[in-house]
């Protein structure tokens, strides 16, 4: 594959990061060794001080973990160009879990004293993160509407101690859409590191280093990994030598490391994700439609109708709209609890972006130790329902659904 000029997404999906395997296996085995020796002490040296490639140790990286690393920095710079008209260079470092490539990111960028500037609408976990375990360590966060770019000029003119800008979009449940392209700007006019979480969109249909951020995270649990079958997660940047030294330096330390198995099964299921992508945006198309027009639905968030808020920017930095969204019953809670029993095919389980449909009542299950008032200031109404929309046929989602709304 090097030897090609351009390859396009889908061969970088499949040939992307794979090196020619020692034994001349097809595809990189799953290294199932926690150390790596040395030829010579003179080796270990050189391999210690980065003057020789080479593995050292399970917890730093090995062989299958670094295919993974290679194809997601391949696919979240496909067709981008550095300043200098370069194809932009990226780095990735694979984790156990989003949740572990975003701690990595934070702590190896943030000291006490330092802020964070975000958005109301982050992933729950990433919001606890900020709420109960960065203060402990003296790092506060601002919150603004970030749809409001002068307050958000206003907030970081107002406090020097701001380092940190904080994006995701779209967010999660409410498929809230923010605009990287005037935020990133924003935040690197002021010498803030600006990174985005792309989750929910995935470099397939959106590249947020189109607008200069600094880094990009993931929970590869969901749609780069595709299948349900593993949690994982991959913390992107652009500057080598951050990403090989401090950044790197604590992913080794933190010890949120990523294991031989599950990159293994993300680099499988990562062959077919352009393929996959289509498909899941087909069905959530139709989906949308369908639900839009029920007359038991209340409300459909989803980016890729007109009627959704953030429609425009959606439609200005993603290819297609994605295939989560949610929806609200008239009936509240009652009829969510009703829906979801009745459901036949789609499966009621939390996450996302796997090849099934799942869907899940967000009052009932994750947020139900959450208060009643707080819950509903962030958009989670009683009657809520949270949809990731799968790559079944699409007449057997739409029939599922039709008779649970029934
Ligand atoms: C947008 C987003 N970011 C981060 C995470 C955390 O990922 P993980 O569960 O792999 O730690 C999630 C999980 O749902 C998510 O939806």
């Amino acid at each position: 594959m090097n030897e090609l000029q351009n390859p396009g997404f889908d061969t970088l999906c499949i040939h992307g990061g794979h090196l020619q395997e020692a034994h001349r296996a097809h595809l990189t085995p799953i290294y199932a060794s926690s150390t790596y020796t040395f030829n010579t002490a003179q080796q270990g040296i050189d391999i210690f001080q980065g003057n020789e490639e080479g593995y050292i140790y399970g917890r730093f990286g090995n062989p299958t973990i670094r295919e993974a690393e290679a194809k997601i920095a391949l696919l979240e710079g496909a067709g981008l160009r550095n300043s200098d008209g370069q194809p932009l260079q990226l780095y990735a470092i694979l984790h156990a879990s989003g949740m572990a490539a975003i701690t990595t990111m934070l702590l190896g960028n943030l000291k006490a004293g330092d802020k964070i500037i975000t958005h109301h609408s982050l992933y729950g976990g990433t919001q606890e993160l900020v709420d109960k375990i960065l203060p402990g360590l003296g790092i506060e966060s601002v919150i603004v509407d970030f749809h409001q770019p002068e307050l958000v000029a206003a907030a970081i003119n107002a406090d020097a101690q701001i380092k940190m800008m904080y994006i995701e979009t779209p967010a999660n449940p409410t498929l809230q859409c923010v605009d990287m392209e005037v935020l990133s700007a924003l935040g690197r006019q002021h010498h803030l590191i600006v990174c985005a979480d792309n989750t929910f969109a995935t470099p397939y249909l959106q590249q947020p280093f189109r607008y200069n951020v600094d880094f990009v995270m993931h929970s590869t649990t969901k749609f780069l990994n595709g299948h349900g079958t593993a949690i994982g997660g991959v913390l992107v940047g652009r500057d080598a030598e951050k990403m090989d030294g401090i950044v790197k330096k604590t992913h080794r330390l933190l010890g949120g490391n990523s294991n031989a198995f599950e990159a293994f099964l993300l680099t499988n299921g990562l062959k077919t994700f352009g393929l996959r992508m289509e498909r899941h945006c087909n069905n959530a198309d139709e989906v949308a439609t369908f639900l839009d027009n029920h007359p038991a639905v209340a409300k459909v968030n989803f980016p890729g109708l007109v009627s959704h808020p953030d429609h425009e920017t959606a439609k200005k930095q993603m290819k297609r709209f994605g295939a989560v969204m949610s929806f609200e019953l008239k009936g509240g809670f009652d009829a969510a609890v009703v829906f979801m029993d009745k459901l036949r095919l789609c499966t009621n389980a939390v996450s996302l972006g796997t090849c099934d449909t799942i869907l899940s009542h967000p009052a009932s299950t994750t947020h139900v130790g959450v208060p009643r008032d707080q819950r509903l200031a962030s958009g989670i109404t009683d009657g809520l329902i949270r949809l990731s929309v799968g790559m079944e046929n699409s007449t057997d989602i739409l029939a599922d659904l039709q008779q649970a709304l029934g």
